[in-house]
C-alpha cells in the first residue's frame, strides 16, 4: 500500500507558502491517492525559543486550518505529533544512525542556528538534532512518498540515507522515502524581499501573507510587493534577474492553472500583474477563511478528529517502531 506523511510546524501563522508548498496538494490530490498523514508537528516548535501559550495556540490553529483547507478526516488521519510517543521513541534511534556532520551540514540548520546565535540567543540541542526527529516522522510510517515545499527536500534526502543505512546495518526495517515538490510555486518568495523564502516565523510579516489575512490586507500586500527595478517596466519570469516580478507570476499561476511563463505575456504593466494577483490569493483562501471562521466555533470536533487520529497513527507507527528497537538489540520488554 502506498502511503504518504507529511507535516507543519506551529512555529508561527500559516502563509501561503505552506498552502502552495505543501497544504494544496494534500487536499487536492495527495489524501485522494494513497494512504495520507498529516501532522501538526508540534515538537518542532520547541527547536528554536518559544512561548508556550502560543505554540499551544498556533498547534490547534494549524490543525483547524487543515480541516478548513479540506483535509477530510474520512480519508486521511491528521493528528498532532507529541500526541503519538513513536515518534520520539524513533528519534533517539535516528540520532544513533546519523552523524554529527551531517547533521551540522543541514542548510536549514546552519541558517536559524546564525539566527538564533546573532539575536544573541544559544542554540538548542533539537535544532541540531531536528532531522532525526523528521525522519523519526516519516520512517515510522513507512511512508514512501513525502509531499512537501522544495525547501525540505535536502531534509527528506537524510531521510533517505537514514533509513537506508539502518537497513544495511540492521536488516530491512524501513521503507526508504522520496520527497515531491509542486511543479509550480515549490518555493513561494517573500513579496518585500523576494530573494528570501516566504517563512512563518519571519519577525518582518508585510511581505508575507498569511492564510487567515483579511481580504484587504491581502491586497496591500500584494499591491506593496517589490518590483524588480532598473529594467523597463515589462512582464517577463525571469527569476535570476527579476525575483520579484517571478514569485508574483508563480503565485498567480498556481492559483490559476496557468503557466507562469505564459501568463507573463498577457501583462504589459506591474500593476496589472498585482491586482489579478491579489484577486486570484483572496479568492482562493475565501474558503479557507469562511471554513475556519465555522470551524474554530466548534472546537470538539476538531479534538475528536485529532483523537482519532492520534490512535490510528499510534497504531500504524507502533509495530515498526517495536521492530526496530528490537534490530539493534535493545531487549524486547519482559
Ligand atoms: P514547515 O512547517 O516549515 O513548512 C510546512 C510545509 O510548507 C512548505 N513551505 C513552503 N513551500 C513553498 N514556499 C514556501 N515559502 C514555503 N514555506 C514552507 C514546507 O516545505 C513544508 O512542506 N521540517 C518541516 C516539518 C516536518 C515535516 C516532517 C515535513 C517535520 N517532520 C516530516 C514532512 C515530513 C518544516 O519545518 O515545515
Amino acid at each position: 500500500l502506498h502511503r504518504i506523511f507529511s507535516g507543519l510546524k506551529p512555529t508561527g501563522h500559516l502563509t501561503l507558502g505552506n498552502y502552495l508548498g505543501a497544504v494544496r496538494r494534500w487536499v487536492a490530490e495527495d489524501q485522494h491517492r494513497a494512504d495520507a498523514l498529516f501532522c501538526v508537528v508540534d515538537l518542532h516548535a520547541l527547536t528554536v525559543e518559544h512561548d508556550p501559550a502560543r505554540v499551544r495556540r498556533l498547534t490547534r490553529q494549524a490543525a483547524t486550518l487543515l480541516l478548513a483547507a479540506g483535509l477530510d478526516p474520512r480519508l486521511c488521519t491528521v493528528f498532532v505529533q507529541s500526541h503519538v510517543h513513536e515518534h520520539t521513541r524513533l528519534s533517539y534511534l535516528m540520532e544513533c544512525t546519523a552523524s554529527d556532520g551531517e547533521m551540522r551540514r543541514m542548510i536549514q540548520y546552519k541558517e536559524k542556528a546564525a539566527r538564533e546565535a546573532g539575536r544573541g540567543g544559544s542554540v538548542r540541542l533539537s535544532l541540531l538534532t531536528y532531522p532525526a526527529l523528521m525522519a523519526a516522522d516519516i520512517l515510522a510510517y513507512g511512508a514512501d512518498e513525502v509531499p512537501v515545499g522544495d525547501d525540505q527536500a535536502q531534509h527528506v534526502e537524510l531521510t533517505r540515507d537514514l533509513a537506508l543505512r539502518f537497513n544495511q546495518r540492521y536488516g530491512q526495517v524501513f521503507t526508504v522515502p522520496r520527497a515531491t515538490v509542486p511543479r509550480v510555486a515549490s518555493r513561494v518568495m517573500d513579496l518585500r524581499d523576494p530573494t528570501s523564502k516566504m517563512g512563518k516565523s519571519h519577525a518582518e510579516t508585510s511581505g508575507i501573507i498569511y492564510l487567515l489575512d483579511e481580504p484587504d490586507t491581502v491586497r496591500r500586500k500584494v499591491m506593496r510587493a517589490t518590483t524588480d527595478s532598473g529594467a523597463a517596466g515589462d512582464v517577463v519570469h525571469d527569476r535570476e534577474n527579476r525575483p520579484g516580478v517571478a514569485n508574483l507570476l508563480d503565485i498567480l499561476a498556481a492559483c490559476t492553472g496557468g503557466a507562469p511563463g505564459d501568463l507573463a505575456a498577457g501583462y504589459s504593466s506591474y500593476g496589472a500583474l498585482k491586482k489579478d494577483t491579489a484577486e486570484a490569493v483572496v479568492e482562493m483562501l475565501r474558503p479557507l477563511r469562511e471554513r475556519h471562521a465555522e470551524l474554530s466555533a466548534d472546537p470538539a470536533q476538531v479534538d475528536a478528529v485529532l483523537r482519532a487520529g492520534a490512535e490510528r497513527a499510534a497504531a500504524l507507527a507502533r509495530p515498526r517502531v517495536d521492530a526496530a528497537y528490537a534490530a539493534v538489540g535493545l531487549m524486547p520488554p519482559v
